[in-house]
């Protein structure tokens, strides 16, 4: 530490300081076997922007993230990079983080930061110092990983990230196993980054709260397809306590759990015949083309929607419940 090169990061210098790269998505089509994971997804991104992606588990996110950064081939469909597609794999323009740190146990931090980084000894050192310190953790630079708390693991896996100029980074729910307090620290170190170097950021988050601090934007995959996709236009830092921030959240989360959002599979039309209410529960009975269903819903759920005497619905049979929503798309 202290020498000059610290004053100059990152000598490779090999491109433009601080640009993010424009993705574009089209007719995205990832498929296992028989299965449709992702089913002609389209997402545009501009450069520099922050995405954050949300959805149910299984919907497909780690699956797409692995696609940008081309740990998987896709089926069909294209992924352009600045409005080509990307060249001998996409290893050098983007960078993935996820849950885990990943590691070498048997490297030190600064080892482990500067995997992968050709150059001359002294300079590769001299440039993992200089993203350690971005992150904090210079001090711990020839600890062993062992040593650290998960939150400065996941700070090592960031500097080895950033060592490499991504003009993309993908992040994999890399705060995922963080506690609370943790969480926001690395947010606002996430965001702080962001903010210095402009790369393109695609987060995928289970908390959508999260998502509305960090992202520009909220994008929601259902079923291998974007459902919803929202611009957060509130100035940053923001807060978890923000009313903006919570009703973005609420209304991310309201399209998670809408009708257009749940799998067009079991369910059936029908009509509110009668209502027995009840509390918290309250029996609703529906006529449908092939006869009756009483559906156990719960009261809060009757006024909040509103469920009442005669409203077209459609019934949803999950393994262990029906949920029963107001059918606004029928004729
Ligand atoms: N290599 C693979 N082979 C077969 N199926 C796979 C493979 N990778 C993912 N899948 C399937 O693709 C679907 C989407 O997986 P993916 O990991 O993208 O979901 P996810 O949205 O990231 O979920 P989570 O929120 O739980 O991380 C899942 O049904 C999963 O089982
Ligand atoms: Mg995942």
């Amino acid at each position: 530490m202290g020498d000059g090169a610290m004053e100059k990061p990152f000598p490779r210098g090999k491109r433009l300081e601080g640009a993010g790269i424009r993705v574009r998505i089209d007719g995205l089509v990832k498929r296992f076997g028989g299965r449709e994971v992702l089913r002609g997804l389209n997402l545009e991104i501009p450069p520099g922007e922050f995405v954050s992606i949300v959805g149910r588990s299984g919907c497909g996110k780690s699956t797409l993230l692995r696609l940008l950064a081309g740990l998987e081939d896709i089926s069909s469909g294209t992924v352009d990079f600045d409005g080509s597609p990307p060249k001998n794999g996409y290893r050098e323009d983007a960078r993935i983080m996820f849950q885990d740190s990943r590691l070498l146990p048997w490297r030190t931090i600064v080892e482990n930061t500067a995997i992968g980084l050709a150059g001359k000894k002294e300079n590769v050192r001299a440039c993992a110092l200089d993203v350690l310190k971005q992150v904090g953790l210079a001090d711990r630079a020839d600890d062993w990983p062992g040593r650290l708390s998960g939150g400065q693991r996941q700070r090592v896996a960031l500097a080895r990230a950033l060592i490499h100029r991504p003009r993309l980074l993908l992040l994999d729910e890399p705060l995922g196993a963080l506690d609370a307090l943790t969480r926001l620290e690395m947010q606002r170190l996430i965001e702080n980054i962001w903010k210095r170097y402009e790369f393109t950021a695609v987060l995928v988050t289970h908390d959508v709260a999260e998502a509305v601090i960090l992202g520009d934007r909220i994008v929601l995959i259902e079923d291998g397809l974007i459902t919803f996709d929202e611009k957060v236009a509130l100035p940053r830092p923001r807060e978890y306590g923000q009313s903006e921030v919570a009703a973005i959240g609420r209304r991310a989360l309201d399209r998670i759990m809408s009708v257009n959002s749940l799998n067009v599979r079991n369910q059936v039309k029908g009509k509110i015949v009668d209502i027995q209410l009840g509390q918290p529960l309250s029996e609703v009975v529906i006529e449908a083309a092939g006869g009756f269903i009483a559906a156990t819903v719960s009261s809060r759920s009757l006024s909040e929607q509103p469920l009442e005497l005669e409203t077209e619905v459609l019934a949803f049979f999950k393994s262990n419940e029906v949920i029963l929503a107001v059918n606004s798309g029928s004729e």
